[in-house]
């Protein structure tokens, strides 16, 4: 029995190799061994260590991102603020109270009425019209000042984050009936060398009724104030045209929430993990416009990591 250590000894051992672990060993393996990129955000600095140029979306291909290729701004309509409020922190999701002022929304409104053409759905092979998934039309947005602006504006939302691409963007226009089925804007696999990190949901235009966007599972927040942006329980008779026939209409708190659409603010969230995985929380839709027309901008922001050097 001699040459056992007491009990109290090995527990006091264990009670110091904390701190030696934690100021001491760790510090000095994470010299020895960096850590792997293992995040999105690792890669959040231009260094020489990296390059744009390696394979993935050719980035320069304007028919797909929106260049930043140095044509000066010229802002005039733009709003002279906007509000942020924090829906959720993971993912992040925030609110925007008159993210584009009511003149460029009427502007893009105007502009994009005669490119519309029937949306479309990608099933991961081929895109194709199916106005069961989605019935609506899109128009591809000319980069003319006010969609420059709104380029810059959301770039600069998000931090003038490196690696980060405007996608061009489209007009969506929902008639009654109009519908965007419950789907993910991401794909979750970097396939493609790149995914879809973020989403700004516009709502350019808003006569009608129905039309709401809706998170089944992201959970109703507290504050009564939200009621301001959000369908409400007590408001669900009045706002019976949410979804119709073959829809889980959101009536209940187990549905999760719902977007009224108004002109001129904005739904912003993160559809990435830190890993490159999407978020399920962010499974929406669009619900029926049952009356009127709704249009709406989709900013979408694709991430394309870039490649170490060798
Ligand atoms: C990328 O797109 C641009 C513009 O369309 C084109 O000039 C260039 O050749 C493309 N690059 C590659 C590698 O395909
Ligand atoms: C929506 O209405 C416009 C104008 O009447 C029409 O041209 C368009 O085809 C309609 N789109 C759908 C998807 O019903």
């Amino acid at each position: 029995m001699a040459s056992m250590p007491k009990f109290s000894t090995v527990i006091s051992w264990l009670i110091y190799s904390v701190p030696i672990y934690i100021f001491v060993l760790n510090p000095l393996l994470q010299q020895v061994v960096p850590k792997p990129v293992s995040s999105l955000w690792d890669a959040n600095y231009a260094s020489d260590d990296w390059d744009d140029s390696a394979p993935g979306l050719n980035l320069t291909d304007d028919s797909f991102i929106s260049p930043e290729d140095g044509v000066p701004l010229n802002c005039a309509g733009e709003p002279a603020g906007y509000k942020v409020h924090l829906l959720s922190r993971t993912p992040l999701i925030l609110y925007i109270e008159n993210f584009l002022s009511d003149e460029e929304a009427d502007h893009l409104v105007d502009t994009s009425l005669n490119k519309y053409t029937p949306s479309i759905v990608y099933d991961g092979f081929t895109e194709r019209v199916d106005p069961n998934k989605r019935l609506s039309d899109r128009a591809l947005l000319d980069r003319d000042d006010t969609v420059r602006c709104l380029e810059d504006r959301a770039r600069a939302f998000q931090g003038w984050r490196p690696h980060l691409y405007i996608e061009r963007m489209w007009a969506q226009r929902y008639n009654a009936s109009g519908h965007y089925r419950h789907h993910y804007d991401w794909t979750g696999s970097l396939a493609r060398g790149g995914d879809r990190l973020s989403t700004f949901m516009v709502y350019l235009a808003a006569d009608c009724e129905g039309g709401g966007t809706n998170f089944p599972r992201l959970q109703m927040p507290a504050g009564k104030q939200w009621c301001r942006f959000l369908e409400c329980e007590d408001e669900q008779s009045e706002a019976e045209g949410g979804a119709g026939e073959g829809w889980d209409r959101a009536t209940s708190k187990k549905d999760g929430i719902t977007f009224k659409p108004i002109k001129g603010n904005a739904v912003f969230w993160e559809n990435l993990r830190p890993d490159g995985t999407g978020y399920t929380e962010t499974w929406h839709a669009a619900y029926p416009v049952t009356s009127g027309t709704k249009v709406g901008l989709n900013i979408w922001s694709w991430y394309q990591p870039p490649k170490r050097r060798r």
